[in-house]
């Protein structure tokens, strides 16, 4: 196994109960967080990790994500003829940079099992996984920290962050042993721990980097928690023939597939953003609430 990770997974299958009403007929990963779709800014981190091909893992009532990575004629024609150069190129960029091939997911049975789905487009080499709905804004994007623990390990990488004690129900968990600053050596994993079970405060968020020993893994695994085959789980098993790190990733983490964590990032993202920063900051801080 070389040092290379060129393809990226996208598990965007699951149903996204926790923001109804709005996803019952529009994928989470389309909300819009300020002008761009959630999964695009997975996508753009993962490019701009070196990532060549995407394989995005669908189910019924997906396809504006297909059309989204799509070439669209007739609007790259209207956008010419009227001579908008920038909205133009901004389009052709989104199906430009990038191979997106589709697999389907017919039934929401769980990311390990949306990740299995994958296995023939992965093929035998190593890959990411990318969880859209975690957007982390970072100064390295986060795939490429993980790619590069990767390259020194050889070995699988969960990206890792602390939470509080009473947040670890939400989270795979890790037990682990620490290596160097960030990196720590996996022992155990648990899924959503109890309150009081939680094997440390260091919870997996959604990038990683596999090697394809894991789609045997999945395999084995049995449904777990929600009746779901979960990634968690593979991994525990992975984890009995194969070393696996953990690395806390430098940057910041919008859950963009909650409510509040959605709220949060679309207003720190249009902060940062240098044409409507400035206004919407004035707005904000005349309000008066
Ligand atoms: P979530 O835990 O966010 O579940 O899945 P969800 O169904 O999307 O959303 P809620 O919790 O009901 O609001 C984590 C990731 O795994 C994918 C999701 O699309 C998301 O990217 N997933 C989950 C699948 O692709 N298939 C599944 O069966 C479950």
């Amino acid at each position: 196994m070389t040092g290379a990770v060129r393809k990226a997974v996208f598990p965007a299958a699951g149903l996204g109960t926790r923001f109804l009403p709005a996803t019952k007929a529009l994928p989470k990963e389309m909300l819009p967080l300020v002008d761009k779709p959630i999964i695009q800014y997975g996508v753009d981190e993962a490019i701009a990790s070196g990532i060549s091909d995407i394989v995005i893992v669908t189910g019924r009532g997906k396809s504006a994500i297909e059309d989204h990575f799509d070439v669209s004629f007739e609007l790259e024609y209207l956008l010419e003829a009227r001579g908008q150069k920038d909205l133009l190129k901004a389009v052709r960029a989104i199906s430009d940079k990038v191979n997106v091939a589709y697999i389907r997911q017919s039934q929401a049975l769980g990311l390990g099992h949306a990740v299995l789905r994958s296995r023939d487009l992965v093929g035998e080499e190593a890959f990411a996984v990318v969880l859209a709905d975690d957007v982390i804004v970072a100064s390295t994007p986060c795939l490429e920290q993980l790619i590069g623990i990767y390259r020194t390990f050889l070995a699988p990488v969960v990206a890792v962050m602390e939470v509080p004690p009473e947040h670890a129900r939400l989270y795979g968990m890790v037990a682990a042993e620490q290596v160097s600053e960030r990196v720590f050596r996996v022992l155990d994993l648990v899924e959503k721990p109890k309150a009081g079970e939680a094997p440390s405060n260091l919870a997996i968020i959604g990038r990683y980097i596999l090697t394809p020993r894991i789609f045997e893994s999945l395999a084995c695994v049995e449904p777990g928690s929600g009746s779901e085959i979960q990634l968690t789980d593979g991994l525990k098993h992975l984890l009995r023939t194969t070393p696996l790190y953990a690395y806390k990733f430098e940057g910041t983490r919008y859950d963009a597939g909650d409510k509040l964590g959605f709220l949060k990032a679309t207003v720190e993202l249009a902060l940062r953003r240098a044409d409507l920063g400035p206004g919407f900051r004035e707005y904000l801080r005349g309000l008066s609430l």
